[in-house]
């Protein structure tokens, strides 16, 4: 059973006092990130990573309980113990390896280019794109590439969440967005006026759940059930039901 539970209040559980052995896992999800996480209309949390994660759990024979936390707080929350996994369409590189433990991937994301009908810039050409607006999600693999690609060339717009980010797309403040290549797919190309404007970039080596370094004995029970749930079908089930365009 899933209980959704503030950020803030996880911290209050940890306070509490409750045996390491004994708690719940708490997995963190940033939202809206669709199909990954995002709330259905009844405000429910679901998604590809939010069933895989139920599925997983139940594999782990482990209570879990969701946490939801803004994507700039991640990493930080991990290791301040607000919870203990994340699964956030996190891709695995070697700057989070770092700080992070990551388990097997278990999906791969290219970044994507999505813009408005009217946009006929190559987006490799820097010359045309110079002074043009793009949009990020803040500490996002989409907001280093742009970053490090694009700097000085063009105007990063970072946004703490995807969903303003496509609000101010639509709203013409933007003439490009930069973003995991399903967001892209099934939030901005179902809206009336857009399209694909540019090849996908393949960044990071997939996606993997993220957890601390000490918690080897978590990140060997993930991936055993990330292992099982493949074989026995249960996550082509999932990502089928996510990616089944
Ligand atoms: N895959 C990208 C990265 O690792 C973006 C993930 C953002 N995830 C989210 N739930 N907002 O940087």
């Amino acid at each position: 059973k899933k209980l959704i539970v503030a950020a803030s209040c996880a911290l209050a559980l940890i306070a509490g006092g409750a045996q390491a052995q004994e708690r719940s896992l708490r997995i963190a999800f940033d939202v809206p990130y669709e199909p990954f996480e995002y709330k259905d209309e009844n405000g429910e949390l679901t998604g590809f990573e939010v069933e895989l994660a139920e599925a997983m759990c139940e594999e782990m024979n482990a209570d879990c309980e969701f946490v939801i936390q803004s994507w700039d707080g991640m990493i930080p929350g991990l290791l301040a113990r607000k919870f203990d996994l994340i699964m956030s369409s996190m891709s695995i590189t070697p700057e989070r390896a770092e700080r992070v433990l990551f388990s097997e991937p278990y999906y791969n994301t290219p970044g994507g280019w999505f813009g408005p009908e009217s946009f006929n810039t190559d987006v490799t050409d820097m010359d045309a794109m110079k002074g043009k607006t793009v949009g990020v999600q803040r500490g996002t693999t989409m907001d280093t590439h742009v970053t490090e690609n694009m700097g000085g060339i063009v105007t990063i717009k970072r946004y703490t969440t995807a969903d303003d980010m496509v609000l101010d797309l639509e709203g013409q403040r933007l003439d490009v967005v930069f973003v995991d290549y399903p967001v892209g797919e099934q939030t901005i190309l179902p809206k009336e006026g857009f399209k694909e404007v540019g090849e996908p970039v393949k960044l990071g080596e997939g996606v993997g759940v993220a957890m601390r370094k000490r918690d080897a004995d978590i990140a060997e029970k993930v991936n055993a059930a990330l292992r099982t749930l493949k074989e026995d079908g249960t996550y082509d089930t999932i990502m089928q039901k996510y990616f089944a365009y």
